[in-house]
This record gives structure tokens, C-alpha cells and sequence, in this order.
């Protein structure tokens, strides 16, 4: 992190100058699940305390840029895009904390009778009315996923959606801000037509993600489906046994 020193200095942490160091040394010569250089050389090539290459690295993890294997050292992450934390964010939050600038390309906006699925999912009667959006989403101008997104019409007007911008910032506003999310997560490969969108071989591998979400107040809000690269983006959840 940086800070003021008072007299409008700023002052960069020692670990984050390694950091940013190690950043650089992997996006010019190191690949996927190669090595990092080893404690000890990493403090040496920068003169600082293992403290301060043990506070480097742990900024790196939980970025997502490399992970630790115990016992054998720590080596540059499987993915470019990674999601690494189980707190709910919109595509929007996702890329931004990642460094990426997000952006969309609207491939549909409806008004449809739910489908069964959706309908039942978000305990509405059959047919009810819902808004249909499908987007490809970007990461610096990069394909990374497809979104489907159904909404009842009752929570957001289909004409009042401005999908230039971030879906649950505009939710947020109308007071039905995305609390809580059942998610499921399934191995697909894409057919054709989404192959061509999201820019890869015809039947690449992607996740596809369901997401149901509700409001604080229990609220069913959202039935949504995202297609992400798998080249492109890696889950990792914590888990923690129970006690
Ligand atoms: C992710 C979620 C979707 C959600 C979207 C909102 O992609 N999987 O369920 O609709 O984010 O993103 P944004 O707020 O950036 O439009």
C-alpha cells in the first residue's frame, strides 16, 4: 500500500517495490506454474529481510499471481484472470480487483415470459414476466465471459436498464442491492456460436456458472448464467472445516 508521509511524499513500501518487482519478472519470462525464485535469492537479489519477501509473496497470493506449495516453494498462478475470493462481487468488482478494465458488449435485451427454470427459481409463477439480457463481457478489451441474466420485471423495468454500466450498481440504486448468491459451478465446452464470441476454438472449455441471488431481505432478484473462458479465469475458494 502507499501513503502520504505528511509532506505531500509518498512513501512505497519496501515489499511492495518486490512485489512489483515479481509482477514484472512474471509477465516477461516466467509461465504458468513455473517456479518463483527461492526465499533466500529473492533477498538477496533485493537486499530486504525475509520478512519483507515473506509480506511480498503474500501480496502476490492473495492477488492471485502465484500460490504456495508447502514445502516446495511458490510458483506463478494457472490463469491470467483468476477469482480467488468467495465474496460476491458483479463482473464489474471482479475485473477491477484484479487491475483489468472492464467492459460489455450487449448481444440482447427482452421482455420474455420466464422460462419453467427461471420461473422456478426465483418462486414466480410460471410465465411471469421477466428481462432477458445477454452481454459478452470484456477484461481490457479480451472476450472473458457470456452472460445471461434474467430479472423480474417487477424488480428493475426492462426499459429503465442501462447496460452500458455495471448490472448491480443499477440494482444497488433501486434498492435491490445483491446480497447473497447459491451458486453452481459446471465444466462445459462451448458450442459454436459461443466459441466465435468469446474468441477461442469451437468447443473450448469453460465453467459455466449459476447464480441465483437475493437481497438482504431474503428477496429473490436474479437467475443468472456466466460462460467463462476456462484459459481465462480460475476459481479458488477458502474453505474451512467446521468446528
Ligand atoms: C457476474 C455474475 C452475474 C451478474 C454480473 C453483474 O458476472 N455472475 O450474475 O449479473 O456479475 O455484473 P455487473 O454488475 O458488472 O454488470
Amino acid at each position: 500500500m502507499t501513503g502520504d508521509a505528511g509532506e505531500g511524499r509518498i512513501v512505497v513500501h519496501k515489499y511492495e517495490q518486490v512485489a512489483a518487482s515479481i509482477r514484472e519478472s512474471i509477465a516477461q519470462s516466467l509461465s504458468p506454474h513455473d517456479a518463483l525464485a527461492s526465499e533466500r535469492e529473492l533477498m538477496a537479489i533485493h537486499g530486504v529481510s525475509r520478512m519483507t519477501v515473506r509480506k511480498a509473496i503474500s501480496v502476490l497470493v492473495e492477488e492471485g499471481r502465484v500460490y504456495n506449495v508447502h514445502g516446495s516453494g511458490t510458483f506463478v498462478g494457472s490463469a491470467d484472470i483468476f477469482s480467488k475470493t468467495p465474496k460476491l462481487t458483479s463482473f464489474t468488482e471482479d475485473m477491477i480487483s484484479r487491475g483489468s478494465t472492464p467492459s460489455s458488449r450487449v448481444l440482447e435485451l427482452t421482455r420474455i415470459a420466464a422460462p419453467d427454470q427461471v420461473a422456478l427459481a426465483l418462486g414466480l409463477a410460471p410465465s411471469s414476466e421477466v428481462t432477458k439480457i445477454r452481454r459478452l463481457r470484456l477484461a481490457d478489451d479480451t472476450p472473458i465471459a457470456l452472460e445471461e441474466v434474467y430479472l423480474p420485471t417487477t424488480v428493475l423495468p426492462t426499459e429503465s436498464l442501462n447496460l452500458g454500466s455495471s448490472l448491480y450498481e443499477q440494482l444497488r440504486l433501486a434498492g435491490y442491492e445483491v446480497f447473497r448468491a447459491e451458486q453452481e459451478i459446471m465444466a462445459i465446452s462451448l458450442s459454436a456460436e459461443d466459441s466465435r464470441l468469446l474468441d477461442v476454438a469451437e468447443g473450448s472449455a469453460a465453467l459455466s456458472v449459476t447464480r441465483v441471488s437475493s437481497s438482504r431481505r431474503g428477496q429473490l432478484i436474479e437467475f443468472a448464467r456466466t460462460t467463462y473462458r476456462a484459459d481465462r479465469y480460475t476459481f479458488q475458494l477458502a474453505v474451512t472445516r467446521d468446528d
